[in-house]
């Protein structure tokens, strides 16, 4: 089946999807985006993708919005058309190609606007199954990582060390020894007192749309969540640490830089949430995920 695609207004087949070399987005990064997962070809919260993407092009001042409707619609059609079941819509929006390159910002721009959807695994895959090993870097972004640009040089280049140095992710630490974020997800620890922790929003990370939804599946069986700053030495000290995003959901975090987590196995406050949020987007966990199963 040839995966479609969608630019500006248009289904095309993937493989023939066309954007501007002159396109800001190719030439300065002036550009956002989301990622939806997608479940039961369900898109998974999708109002708050949407709403995030709003923000950060406002934030940006890119002065116009995408029609929001036709942007809900294009994921279904997209999800339908390509038959997806399990795996992410990809939205991406540059302040468009004007056939020169100018810094300074169009006064009306004419966005350029690109949709596309894959199947991927999302729950029963390794990192969710058996945990991930997590190796720290300094964070080298940009000061506004609350806004979802596409300028990923920083997060490539530290994946890219992680791997090179047989980890699975990366955490980010800023120049206060504090950990910010995952390369592209939210971290989390469980404390030796069980509190489950993770970063209070600000400018320096994304508020995360899995990291809402554990509030509020947390929140409904009366669990709390403590919004506060840790160390990579806090973090390796802890009874659990895991990394949340539409892509990875929930994954344990099992190794930080060389020392177990934990007891270097995926910890059952982890499984609880993990369970709660694969619940909470409509997975029979028995089936889709056993491992998680209390
Ligand atoms: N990244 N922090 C960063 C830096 C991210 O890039 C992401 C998501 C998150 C988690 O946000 P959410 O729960 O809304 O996915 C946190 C996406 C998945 C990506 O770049 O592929």
């Amino acid at each position: 089946m040839t995966r479609q695609a969608w630019v500006n207004g248009v289904y095309v087949a993937a493989e023939e999807a066309k954007i501007s070399p002159f396109d800001r987005g190719f030439l300065f990064s002036d550009s956002v985006y989301e990622v939806t997962a997608v479940y039961n070809g369900q898109p998974i919260d999708m109002e708050r993708h949407l709403d995030r993407l709003e923000r950060s092009l406002k934030e940006l001042k890119f002065g116009t919005l995408p029609d929001r409707k036709e942007l809900a619609q294009v994921h279904r059609k997209l999800i339908a058309d390509n038959g997806i079941s399990e795996g992410f819509v990809y939205t991406q929006v540059s302040r468009g190609a004007y056939g020169e390159r100018d810094f300074i910002a169009p006064d009306k721009p004419r966005l350029t606007v690109f949709l596309f959807a894959d199947s991927k695994p999302l729950l029963d895959v390794p990192a969710a199954r058996e945990g991930i090993k997590v190796v720290s870097l300094p964070d080298i972004r940009w000061g506004r990582r609350d806004i979802k640009a596409t300028g990923l040089l920083a997060p490539v280049l530290a994946k890219t060390e992680a791997k090179a140095r047989g980890a699975d992710d990366v955490w980010l630490v800023g120049g206060d020894g504090l950990v910010t974020e995952a390369g592209s997800a939210n971290a989390w620890i469980v404390t030796r007192q069980g509190e489950v922790v993770t970063r209070a929003l600000s400018h320096a990370i994304l508020p995360g749309i899995t990291r809402h939804a554990l509030f509020d599946a947390l929140s409904q069986q009366g669990m709390k969540i403590v919004e506060r700053s840790f160390s990579v030495e806090e973090a390796q000290s802890a009874a659990e640490a895991f990394n949340t995003s539409a892509v990875a959901l929930v994954a344990p975090i099992v190794e930080l830089d060389g020392m177990p987590v934990g007891s270097g196995a995926p910890g059952p406050v982890t499984r609880q949430i993990q369970r709660l949020y694969y619940q909470a987007i409509g997975a029979d966990v028995a089936k889709a995920a056993p491992w998680a199963k209390g």
